[in-house]
C-alpha cells in the first residue's frame, strides 16, 4: 500500500508518513471536505463517525433550516466564506457582482507517486519512492471556481505538504483571500509556540495558551519578516522538549503571511496560515489560474525534539538543492565588521593574506564596493565597481584572492534603489511608489518595482554581468528594508493588490536564474541579519545570515530558536571581534568559535587588527570546523539546555545518524559561586554503544551517558565553554 489509501464506501482517504496519520473525509451528498484526524499514526483510518454526519438532522442534506449550525462546526478541510461558518474562512473573492462568498464542494480526486512542482514557486520536493501526492477537486459551481486541494505524505520523513491551486471557469473575479492550509481539531489544551524577535534578536521563542478568540502570527512588511515567523507550533497539554504531541506548521514563503489559531464556542481549535489578505486582490480572468504557497505540517509525539528532527531532515533532503548542502561550506571572513565602507584593495588583500596563511578558505567582500558608496546614503543600483576603492578593478582582487588560494564572494542588494544613485536619476519611475505620495524611505532607499519585467531583466542582468566579470564563487544576496509604497506603473488599477506576491515571486525568479546561470554558486541570503530566513528562500541558497547580532551570548537565543527548525547547515555564524558591535560583550574567543561552530562558522572582523593571542587560536578553530562540520551538518540536533529558559547556560548536542559519534556544546553564560559542577543527560545515543569522551578518561555506555548523564565541571566565570566529543569504542 502506498502513503495514502482512498476507501471508496466510507469516502475516506488516509494519509500516512512513517508515524502520522492524517483522515479527509467527505460528507452528505453537498460534498463537504472534512478534517477527520491529524496525529499518531493509526492502522485503518475508517474513523468517519467523528465527523458525527451519521446523526441526521445534522447534515444540511437532512435539515437544511440548520445550515448554520452544520456549517458553523464542521470541521473543514478548507472553509468558504460568508455562509454560516463564522471562524476564519480560507478563501474569499469579490465578484462582478461585488459579493464575497464561497462554498467548495468535492468532486473528484487523484493519487499519483511524487509531487508536483509548484510554478514559480519554492517548494519541498520528492520523487516516486519518498512522496505520495493527493489531489482533491472540489469546486463552487455558482462562481465557476475549481480549488484543487493538494496534499503530499512522504514517506521518509513524518511531514504532509498542503497547498492549493485555485482556477477560475467562470467571469473574472478577484481573490481577496487564499490561504494554504485549514485545519480544525478537538482542543487538547494546545499552547502556541512562535517565534517573535526584531533586528539583532530574531526567532525568540514564545509560548501562549491557546485561548477563546483568535491569535497568531503575520508580516504585512513584504517579507517574512525579523518580527514574526512564518511558523507556528501546537503544543498538546503536557507537550515538552522530548515527549508529548506537537504539531509544526511551517510556511515556504518569504513575504506577506497569517499564521493563526482560533478556538471556538465547541472548543475547537482552526488553525490555518498562507498569503496575509491584507492588501491582498488578485484578479483572476476566465482561465487564470493561482497557486498558494506551501505549508509544511509535521506531527510529533516525541515533543520538540521531534518536530525538530522531522524538520531539519526534510529540509536537508526535499528542499534545499544547492550543490553545497551536503558539503562542507569554505570558511569565509567577511569584511564588514572589520572595515564597515572603509576599505580599499590594500586592505582586503591585506586581510586575505593573513587569513590564508591560518586556513581561511574564502574573502568576503561585503556593501561599499559599488557606485560612489561610502556609506548608506548612495549607490544601491549602481552596481558597477569603483575604481577608486578597488584599484585596478574587481577581476583583480579576485585574482589576487585566487592567488593566495582563497576563494572570493561579494555582497549585493539587488532589489533596493538609492535616489542617489545613477538609476534613480535615470529610472525614478523604478522605485514601488503611489503617486502622488512622498515616498518612505528606509535606510536611505527605495525599493525596486521588480513587478516590472524591464526593472526585473536590468536587475538580473546587473548582477549576472559582474558575476561574468571574474572567478566569483559567492553571493551575500541582501534585502535592507522592507516594503513600503505600495504601487506599480506597471500594472492596471485592479492589479495593485497582487503587487505583494509579484515581488515576491519576482526575487524567486532573480534567485532562479542566477542558481541556473550559475549553479557552482554558493548563494547565502540576509536581510539586515535574519529578516528572510525562510523555508522559501532555502529553496534558492543553502544557507542564509541568521542575524546582524554576532555576539557570542546573543546568538545563542538566536541559533536556538532558529534551529528549533532549521538544519544548522543553514544558519549563518560567524567570529566576530570585541566589544561586540552590537551589544558591546566582550567574551572568550574560544567561546565565540564554539558558538558560530553551530552554524556555517566564518570570521568577521579585522584579522590584521584583533589581539595576537586570538589570531593565534584561529588554526586551531579551522581545524576544528573540519573536524566536526560534517556531524554538525548531518546529524541529529538535541537540545538538552536553553539559556533563554533558565537564564544561566546553554547546551546542545548533535549526533551523527549512525550514533557512533556525537558533539555536545557546553556554555556557561552566567558563573555561579561557590558552584561546583552540573550533570548533563546526553540524548540520541544508542544506549547499547559503547564512547569515549575526548580529553577525559574512560569508556562510558550509552544508556550511563543518557541516563546518568555526564559531569560538567564547573569552576569557571561568564561566558566559558567547552565541547564534548564522543566517539564510539568499538571491543
Ligand atoms: C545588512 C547585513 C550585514 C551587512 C550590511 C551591509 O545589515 O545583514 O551583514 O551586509 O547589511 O550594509
Amino acid at each position: 500500500m502506498g502513503a495514502i489509501t482512498f476507501y471508496e464506501k466510507e469516502r475516506i482517504f488516509q494519509l500516512d508518513t512513517p508515524k502520522s496519520t492524517y483522515v479527509i473525509g467527505i460528507v452528505d451528498e453537498e460534498n463537504f471536505v472534512g478534517h477527520v484526524y491529524y496525529g499518531k499514526k493509526i492502522k485503518d483510518g475508517r474513523v468517519g463517525y467523528l465527523l458525527r454526519t451519521a446523526e441526521a438532522p445534522f447534515v444540511p442534506s437532512k435539515n437544511n433550516g440548520e445550515r448554520v449550525s452544520f456549517l458553523d462546526s464542521f470541521p473543514m478541510e478548507y472553509p468558504g466564506n460568508g455562509l454560516g461558518d463564522y471562524r476564519r474562512s480560507s478563501i474569499a473573492v469579490r465578484t462582478q457582482g461585488g459579493h464575497a462568498a464561497v462554498a467548495l464542494s468535492y468532486v473528484s480526486h487523484k493519487i499519483y507517486p511524487g509531487k508536483p512542482a509548484l510554478p514559480g514557486l519554492p517548494a519541498t520536493f520528492g520523487d516516486a519512492e519518498s512522496c505520495e501526492t493527493l489531489e482533491l477537486l472540489c469546486e463552487d459551481g455558482v462562481l465557476g471556481l475549481k480549488v484543487t486541494l493538494l496534499y503530499t505524505a512522504f514517506t521518509d520523513v513524518d511531514v504532509i505538504t498542503r497547498s492549493v491551486r485555485i482556477e477560475n471557469q467562470g467571469e473574472a473575479l478577484y481573490l481577496t483571500k487564499a490561504l494554504s492550509f485549514s485545519m480544525d481539531m478537538d482542543n487538547r489544551d494546545f499552547s502556541l509556540l512562535t517565534l517573535h524577535g526584531s533586528w539583532g534578536r530574531e526567532r525568540m521563542m514564545e509560548r501562549r495558551r491557546v485561548g477563546h478568540g483568535f491569535m497568531g502570527v503575520e508580516s504585512v512588511r513584504g517579507e517574512s519578516s525579523h518580527q514574526d515567523h512564518p511558523f507556528m507550533a501546537l503544543e498538546a497539554e503536557g507537550a515538552g522538549q522530548s515527549s508529548g504531541e506537537v504539531y509544526g506548521i511551517h510556511f515556504v514563503y518569504s513575504g506577506n503571511f497569517i499564521g493563526q489559531a482560533e478556538l471556538n464556542q465547541f472548543d475547537k481549535v482552526r488553525v490555518s496560515m498562507g498569503i496575509h489578505p491584507e492588501n491582498f486582490c488578485w484578479k483572476l480572468e476566465r482561465g487564470e489560474s493561482f497557486q498558494t504557497p506551501e505549508v509544511v505540517l509535521t506531527y510529533s509525539d516525541t515533543g520538540y525534539e521531534g518536530m525538530t528532527h522531522n524538520l531539519h531532515d526534510l529540509y536537508r533532503s526535499h528542499l534545499i538543492r544547492s550543490p553545497y548542502k551536503d558539503k562542507k561550506r569554505p570558511i569565509l571572513i567577511n569584511n564588514w565588521e572589520a572595515t564597515y565602507f572603509d576599505f580599499d584593495t590594500e586592505k582586503l588583500l591585506a586581510i586575505a593574506r593573513q587569513a590564508s596563511k591560518l586556513g581561511i578558505e574564502m574573502l568576503v567582500m561585503d556593501d561599499g564596493w559599488f557606485g560612489h558608496r561610502n556609506d548608506d546614503t548612495s549607490s544601491l543600483g549602481d552596481w558597477y565597481v569603483n575604481e577608486e576603492k578597488l584599484k585596478g578593478g574587481l577581476k583583480y582582487l579576485v585574482d589576487e584572492v585566487n592567488k593566495l588560494g582563497m576563494k572570493f564572494g561579494i555582497w549585493f542588494e539587488p532589489e533596493m534603489i538609492s535616489p542617489d544613485s545613477k538609476l534613480y536619476r535615470e529610472h525614478p519611475d523604478w522605485a514601488l511608489a503611489v503617486p502622488g505620495r512622498t515616498g518612505s524611505l528606509c535606510r536611505n532607499q527605495y525599493v525596486l518595482d521588480l513587478t516590472r519585467r524591464e526593472v526585473l531583466e536590468h536587475t538580473y542582468e546587473s548582477v549576472a554581468k559582474i558575476l561574468r566579470s571574474a572567478n566569483i564563487e559567492y553571493v551575500k544576496w541582501d534585502m535592507n528594508r522592507q516594503l513600503t509604497d505600495i504601487g506599480s506603473l506597471g500594472l492596471p488599477a485592479d492589479r495593485q493588490g497582487e503587487i505583494y506576491h509579484r515581488y515576491v515571486l519576482a526575487v524567486y525568479e532573480l534567485q532562479e536564474r542566477l542558481v541556473t546561470e550559475f549553479p557552482q554558486l554558493l548563494l547565502e541570503n540576509c536581510s539586515g541579519g535574519g529578516a528572510r530566513f525562510d523555508p522559501g528562500m532555502l529553496y534558492y541558497s543553502p544557507q542564509i545570515w541568521c542575524s546582524d547580532d554576532t555576539d557570542a551570548i546573543e546568538r545563542l537565543k538566536i541559533q536556538e530558536g532558529t534551529a528549533l527548525i532549521y538544519p544548522l547547515s543553514t544558519m549563518g555564524a560567524h567570529i566576530s571581534d570585541c566589544p561586540n558591535h552590537t551589544v558591546g560583550r566582550v567574551t572568550l574567543f574560544e567561546t565565540r568559535g564554539h558558538v558560530a561552530l553551530a552554524g556555517t562558522f566564518g570570521y568577521e572582523l579585522d584579522i590584521t587588527k584583533i589581539p595576537e593571542e586570538d589570531v593565534k587560536q584561529i588554526p586551531a578553530q579551522v581545524e576544528m570546523y573540519h573536524k566536526y562540520n560534517d556531524l554538525v551538518r548531518g546529524g541529529d540536533y538535541y537540545r538538552l539546555a536553553s539559556y533563554a529558559g533558565n537564564h544561566m547556560y546553554d547546551c546542545w548536542e548533535l549526533v551523527s545518524k549512525d550514533k557512533t559519534e556525537a558533539l555536545v556544546t557546553f556554555v556557561q553564560v552566567l558563573g555561579r559561586p561557590n558552584y561546583k559542577s552540573r550533570r548533563i543527560l546526553l540524548k540520541g545515543l544508542d544506549a547499547d554503544k559503547y564512547y569515549r569522551i575526548e580529553g577525559l578518561d574512560g569508556v562510558y555506555a550509552g544508556d550511563t551517558l543518557m541516563y546518568a548523564g555526564i559531569l560538567v565541571e564547573n569552576p569557571w566565570g561568564d561566558f566559558q565553554s567547552r565541547l564534548y566529543h564522543l566517539t564510539e569504542v568499538l571491543n
